[in-house]
Protein backbone atom coordinates (compact mmCIF):
# COMPACT_ATOMS: atom_id res chain seq x y z
CA UNK A 1 0.00 0.00 0.00
CA UNK A 2 1.19 3.54 -0.72
CA UNK A 3 2.71 5.36 2.22
CA UNK A 4 1.21 8.67 2.22
CA UNK A 5 4.40 10.67 3.54
CA UNK A 6 6.49 9.43 0.67
CA UNK A 7 6.73 10.37 -2.99
CA UNK A 8 6.95 8.00 -5.82
CA UNK A 9 10.88 7.78 -5.59
CA UNK A 10 10.07 6.88 -1.77
CA UNK A 11 11.55 10.23 -0.48
CA UNK A 12 9.86 11.47 2.26
CA UNK A 13 7.39 14.56 1.71
CA UNK A 14 4.97 14.49 4.94
CA UNK A 15 5.89 13.23 8.71
CA UNK A 16 2.84 12.27 9.93
CA UNK A 17 3.96 8.88 12.10
CA UNK A 18 6.55 6.51 12.55
CA UNK A 19 4.19 4.15 12.31
CA UNK A 20 4.98 1.90 8.78
CA UNK A 21 7.98 4.42 8.34
CA UNK A 22 10.80 2.36 6.63
CA UNK A 23 14.05 1.65 8.84
CA UNK A 24 16.07 3.54 6.35
CA UNK A 25 14.02 6.62 6.34
CA UNK A 26 14.16 7.15 9.83
CA UNK A 27 18.09 6.43 10.02
CA UNK A 28 18.26 9.07 6.95
CA UNK A 29 16.67 11.58 9.40
CA UNK A 30 18.91 11.15 12.10
CA UNK A 31 21.93 11.06 10.18
CA UNK A 32 20.90 14.48 8.16
CA UNK A 33 20.39 15.59 11.71
CA UNK A 34 23.68 15.04 13.13
CA UNK A 35 25.66 17.85 11.57
CA UNK A 36 23.03 20.12 12.57
CA UNK A 37 23.82 19.67 16.04
CA UNK A 38 26.76 21.22 15.81
CA UNK A 39 25.57 24.33 14.14
CA UNK A 40 24.64 25.68 17.34
CA UNK A 41 28.59 26.00 18.24
CA UNK A 42 29.02 27.77 15.12
CA UNK A 43 29.21 32.12 15.05
CA UNK A 44 26.33 32.02 12.45
CA UNK A 45 23.90 29.35 13.26
CA UNK A 46 22.08 29.44 9.97
CA UNK A 47 22.03 27.39 6.64
CA UNK A 48 20.23 28.54 3.71
CA UNK A 49 18.22 25.19 2.87
CA UNK A 50 14.88 26.70 3.29
CA UNK A 51 15.62 30.15 2.14
CA UNK A 52 12.45 31.73 0.28
CA UNK A 53 10.41 29.12 2.09
CA UNK A 54 7.67 29.72 4.66
CA UNK A 55 6.91 27.36 7.32
CA UNK A 56 3.30 27.75 9.42
CA UNK A 57 2.80 26.60 13.08
CA UNK A 58 -0.39 25.82 13.98
CA UNK A 59 -0.54 24.75 17.07
CA UNK A 60 -4.16 24.29 18.13
CA UNK A 61 -2.99 22.73 21.29
CA UNK A 62 -0.23 24.26 23.89
CA UNK A 63 3.43 23.82 23.38
CA UNK A 64 7.03 24.59 25.03
CA UNK A 65 9.13 22.77 23.60
CA UNK A 66 7.89 21.53 20.16
CA UNK A 67 6.33 24.90 18.94
CA UNK A 68 9.91 26.59 20.28
CA UNK A 69 12.84 24.60 18.54
CA UNK A 70 10.23 23.92 15.87
CA UNK A 71 10.71 27.89 15.33
CA UNK A 72 14.52 28.53 16.03
CA UNK A 73 14.94 25.09 13.40
CA UNK A 74 12.91 26.65 10.82
CA UNK A 75 15.11 30.01 11.39
CA UNK A 76 18.09 27.95 11.03
CA UNK A 77 17.01 26.84 8.07
CA UNK A 78 16.58 30.73 6.82
CA UNK A 79 13.16 30.03 6.76
CA UNK A 80 10.48 32.36 7.16
CA UNK A 81 8.55 31.43 10.04
CA UNK A 82 5.05 32.51 10.64
CA UNK A 83 3.32 31.07 14.17
CA UNK A 84 -0.52 31.50 13.68
CA UNK A 85 -2.12 33.10 16.76
CA UNK A 86 -4.98 30.19 16.93
CA UNK A 87 -7.06 31.79 20.11
CA UNK A 88 -6.97 34.81 17.69
CA UNK A 89 -7.41 33.43 14.30
CA UNK A 90 -10.31 32.69 12.26
CA UNK A 91 -10.81 29.55 13.90
CA UNK A 92 -12.49 31.14 16.82
CA UNK A 93 -15.23 32.59 14.34
CA UNK A 94 -16.13 28.85 13.00
CA UNK A 95 -13.95 28.57 10.19
CA UNK A 96 -12.86 25.06 9.14
CA UNK A 97 -9.26 23.15 9.36
CA UNK A 98 -9.10 23.03 5.93
CA UNK A 99 -10.65 26.38 5.15
CA UNK A 100 -8.07 27.88 6.50
CA UNK A 101 -5.42 25.64 5.49
CA UNK A 102 -6.57 27.33 2.09
CA UNK A 103 -6.59 30.75 2.84
CA UNK A 104 -2.65 30.13 4.59
CA UNK A 105 -2.25 27.94 1.21
CA UNK A 106 -3.44 31.36 -0.91
CA UNK A 107 -0.03 33.23 1.05
CA UNK A 108 2.46 31.08 -0.09
CA UNK A 109 2.63 28.53 2.68
CA UNK A 110 5.27 26.01 1.70
CA UNK A 111 5.28 24.11 5.37
CA UNK A 112 2.84 23.38 7.59
CA UNK A 113 3.91 22.45 11.25
CA UNK A 114 0.84 21.58 12.74
CA UNK A 115 -0.52 20.31 16.33
CA UNK A 116 -4.45 19.21 16.71
CA UNK A 117 -6.12 17.74 19.62
CA UNK A 118 -8.06 15.35 16.91
CA UNK A 119 -6.03 12.11 15.93
CA UNK A 120 -5.97 12.34 12.06
CA UNK A 121 -5.82 16.18 11.85
CA UNK A 122 -2.08 16.36 10.10
CA UNK A 123 -3.36 13.03 7.83
CA UNK A 124 -6.99 15.14 6.88
CA UNK A 125 -4.49 18.17 5.64
CA UNK A 126 -2.12 16.03 3.76
CA UNK A 127 -4.50 14.38 1.96
CA UNK A 128 -6.20 17.33 1.58
CA UNK A 129 -3.73 19.36 -0.22
CA UNK A 130 -2.72 16.31 -2.52
CA UNK A 131 -6.19 16.09 -3.97
CA UNK A 132 -6.21 20.15 -4.55
CA UNK A 133 -2.86 19.47 -6.29
CA UNK A 134 -0.70 21.12 -4.04
CA UNK A 135 1.80 18.65 -3.49
CA UNK A 136 4.43 21.20 -3.42
CA UNK A 137 3.25 22.01 -0.15
CA UNK A 138 4.28 19.75 3.41
CA UNK A 139 2.80 18.82 6.66
CA UNK A 140 4.65 17.98 9.53
CA UNK A 141 2.51 16.63 12.75
CA UNK A 142 3.83 18.08 16.05
CA UNK A 143 1.07 16.09 17.90
CA UNK A 144 -2.00 14.90 17.09
CA UNK A 145 -4.51 14.03 19.78
CA UNK A 146 -3.39 10.55 21.24
CA UNK A 147 -2.15 9.33 17.80
CA UNK A 148 1.51 10.28 17.02
CA UNK A 149 4.54 12.91 17.82
CA UNK A 150 6.75 11.76 15.05
CA UNK A 151 9.49 14.49 15.96
CA UNK A 152 9.31 14.05 19.59
CA UNK A 153 10.24 10.08 18.80
CA UNK A 154 12.62 10.74 16.01
CA UNK A 155 14.52 13.04 19.10
CA UNK A 156 13.93 10.12 21.30
CA UNK A 157 15.85 7.84 18.79
CA UNK A 158 18.40 10.57 18.53
CA UNK A 159 18.92 11.10 21.92
CA UNK A 160 19.45 6.98 23.21
CA UNK A 161 21.43 6.89 19.26
CA UNK A 162 23.85 9.38 20.60
CA UNK A 163 24.44 8.09 24.38
CA UNK A 164 23.81 4.15 23.34
CA UNK A 165 25.17 3.81 19.88
CA UNK A 166 23.04 0.93 18.74
CA UNK A 167 19.72 -0.57 18.95
CA UNK A 168 20.27 -3.56 18.62
CA UNK A 169 21.54 -4.43 22.16
CA UNK A 170 18.93 -2.26 23.89
CA UNK A 171 16.55 -3.02 26.17
CA UNK A 172 14.52 0.50 26.86
CA UNK A 173 11.66 1.01 28.95
CA UNK A 174 8.49 3.18 28.28
CA UNK A 175 7.00 3.97 31.94
CA UNK A 176 3.63 5.48 32.70
CA UNK A 177 0.79 6.46 30.95
CA UNK A 178 0.77 4.73 27.98
CA UNK A 179 -2.61 4.55 26.77
CA UNK A 180 -3.01 8.20 26.08
CA UNK A 181 0.70 8.69 25.26
CA UNK A 182 1.15 9.68 21.64
CA UNK A 183 4.85 9.61 22.91
CA UNK A 184 5.26 6.70 24.05
CA UNK A 185 2.96 5.63 20.41
CA UNK A 186 5.66 7.37 18.32
CA UNK A 187 9.08 6.20 20.14
CA UNK A 188 7.52 2.92 20.30
CA UNK A 189 7.43 2.11 16.82
CA UNK A 190 10.60 3.91 15.78
CA UNK A 191 12.64 1.46 18.37
CA UNK A 192 10.85 -1.51 17.29
CA UNK A 193 11.57 -0.27 13.92
CA UNK A 194 15.48 0.08 14.17
CA UNK A 195 15.59 -3.34 15.74
CA UNK A 196 15.72 -2.75 19.59
CA UNK A 197 16.76 -5.95 21.44
CA UNK A 198 13.88 -5.50 24.15
CA UNK A 199 11.39 -2.87 24.32
CA UNK A 200 9.01 -2.82 27.65
CA UNK A 201 5.72 -0.83 28.55
CA UNK A 202 5.71 -0.56 32.17
CA UNK A 203 2.61 1.13 34.08
CA UNK A 204 -0.95 0.16 35.58
CA UNK A 205 -3.32 -1.92 33.12
CA UNK A 206 -5.18 1.08 33.40
CA UNK A 207 -2.90 3.35 31.30
CA UNK A 208 -2.45 0.81 29.47
CA UNK A 209 -3.66 0.56 25.15
CA UNK A 210 -5.66 -3.25 25.15
CA UNK A 211 -3.02 -5.76 23.25
CA UNK A 212 -0.19 -3.39 24.14
CA UNK A 213 2.01 -6.75 23.21
CA UNK A 214 0.77 -6.02 19.42
CA UNK A 215 3.03 -3.05 19.36
CA UNK A 216 5.99 -5.20 19.81
CA UNK A 217 6.63 -4.59 23.76
CA UNK A 218 6.83 -6.73 26.93
CA UNK A 219 4.20 -5.41 29.55
CA UNK A 220 5.30 -5.00 33.04
CA UNK A 221 2.42 -3.76 36.08
CA UNK A 222 5.86 -4.40 38.60
CA UNK A 223 7.31 -1.29 37.86
CA UNK A 224 11.02 -2.64 39.40
CA UNK A 225 10.57 -5.56 38.19
CA UNK A 226 10.23 -4.01 34.75
CA UNK A 227 13.06 -1.69 35.16
CA UNK A 228 15.46 -4.46 35.90
CA UNK A 229 18.89 -4.06 33.87
CA UNK A 230 17.19 -1.65 31.42
CA UNK A 231 19.45 0.47 29.34
CA UNK A 232 17.15 3.20 29.00
CA UNK A 233 14.48 4.38 31.09
CA UNK A 234 11.74 7.00 29.13
CA UNK A 235 9.67 8.53 31.91
CA UNK A 236 5.75 9.51 30.54
CA UNK A 237 3.63 12.43 31.55
CA UNK A 238 0.01 11.35 33.35
CA UNK A 239 -2.23 13.06 30.06
CA UNK A 240 -4.95 14.43 32.73
CA UNK A 241 -6.42 16.67 29.75
CA UNK A 242 -7.52 12.95 27.87
CA UNK A 243 -8.39 10.69 30.76
CA UNK A 244 -12.06 10.06 31.17
CA UNK A 245 -13.04 9.10 34.44
CA UNK A 246 -11.03 8.00 37.14
CA UNK A 247 -8.43 5.65 35.60
CA UNK A 248 -5.66 6.37 39.16
CA UNK A 249 -6.45 6.06 42.78
CA UNK A 250 -4.15 9.44 43.45
CA UNK A 251 -1.14 11.21 42.06
CA UNK A 252 0.55 11.04 45.40
CA UNK A 253 -0.94 6.65 45.42
CA UNK A 254 0.72 6.87 41.81
CA UNK A 255 4.38 8.39 42.55
CA UNK A 256 4.43 5.82 45.39
CA UNK A 257 4.27 2.75 42.51
CA UNK A 258 5.47 4.53 39.38
CA UNK A 259 7.24 7.34 40.07
CA UNK A 260 11.08 7.31 39.01
CA UNK A 261 13.10 7.27 41.92
CA UNK A 262 17.07 6.84 42.86
CA UNK A 263 15.40 3.30 44.55
CA UNK A 264 13.58 2.18 41.67
CA UNK A 265 16.20 3.68 39.11
CA UNK A 266 19.03 1.37 40.93
CA UNK A 267 17.39 -1.56 39.66
CA UNK A 268 18.29 -0.53 35.87
CA UNK A 269 21.91 -0.88 34.18
CA UNK A 270 24.32 1.33 36.38
CA UNK A 271 24.74 3.38 32.76
CA UNK A 272 21.12 3.70 32.02
CA UNK A 273 19.84 6.96 30.91
CA UNK A 274 16.62 8.82 32.52
CA UNK A 275 14.40 10.44 29.43
CA UNK A 276 11.28 12.49 29.62
CA UNK A 277 9.42 14.02 27.05
CA UNK A 278 8.52 17.59 29.35
CA UNK A 279 6.70 19.01 30.47
CA UNK A 280 7.47 17.51 34.04
CA UNK A 281 5.51 16.59 36.74
CA UNK A 282 7.63 16.37 39.37
CA UNK A 283 6.77 14.61 42.53
CA UNK A 284 4.11 12.54 40.01
CA UNK A 285 6.20 10.24 37.43
CA UNK A 286 9.45 11.68 38.45
CA UNK A 287 11.48 12.61 41.56
CA UNK A 288 13.53 16.05 41.23
CA UNK A 289 16.79 14.18 42.38
CA UNK A 290 16.61 12.12 39.68
CA UNK A 291 14.70 14.49 37.18
CA UNK A 292 18.07 16.51 37.67
CA UNK A 293 20.48 13.90 38.37
CA UNK A 294 24.02 12.64 36.23
CA UNK A 295 21.82 9.91 34.24
CA UNK A 296 19.08 12.41 33.20
CA UNK A 297 19.35 13.45 29.61
CA UNK A 298 15.70 15.49 29.51
CA UNK A 299 17.82 18.71 28.57
CA UNK A 300 19.75 17.33 25.26
CA UNK A 301 16.86 15.57 24.40
CA UNK A 302 15.40 19.60 23.80
CA UNK A 303 18.47 20.46 22.19
CA UNK A 304 18.21 17.32 19.94
CA UNK A 305 14.95 18.31 19.17
CA UNK A 306 16.18 21.89 17.15
CA UNK A 307 18.62 19.52 14.97
CA UNK A 308 15.90 16.44 14.34
CA UNK A 309 13.64 18.90 13.42
CA UNK A 310 15.87 21.20 10.99
CA UNK A 311 16.30 17.15 9.45
CA UNK A 312 13.01 16.31 8.74
CA UNK A 313 11.89 20.25 7.40
CA UNK A 314 15.25 20.06 4.97
CA UNK A 315 14.42 17.00 3.77
CA UNK A 316 10.95 17.27 2.85
CA UNK A 317 11.55 20.54 1.57
CA UNK A 318 14.03 19.05 -1.07
CA UNK A 319 11.53 16.07 -2.07
CA UNK A 320 10.28 16.98 -5.48
N1 LIG B 1 7.33 17.09 24.40
C1 LIG B 1 6.43 18.00 24.01
O1 LIG B 1 5.66 17.78 23.07
O2 LIG B 1 6.43 19.15 24.74
P1 LIG B 1 5.53 20.43 24.42
O3 LIG B 1 4.10 20.04 24.74
O4 LIG B 1 6.05 21.52 25.31
O5 LIG B 1 5.67 20.75 22.97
Amino acid sequence: MHNPQLNARGELTHLLTLEGLPPDVIRTILDTAHPFVSIAEREVKKVPLLRGKAVFNLFFENSTRTRTTFEIAAKRLSADVINLNIGSSSASKGETLLDTIDNLVAMDADIFVVRHSQSGAPHLIAQHLTAHGRKHVHVVNAGDGRHAHPTQGLLDLYTIRHYKKSFRDLTVAVVGDILHSRVARSLIHGLTTLGTAEVRAIGPRTLMPERVEALGVRMFTDMRLGLAGCDVVVMLRLQSERMKGALLPSPGEYFQYYGLTQEKLAQAKPDAIVMHPGPMNRGVEIDSPVADGERSVILPQVTFGIAVRMAVMSMIASAA
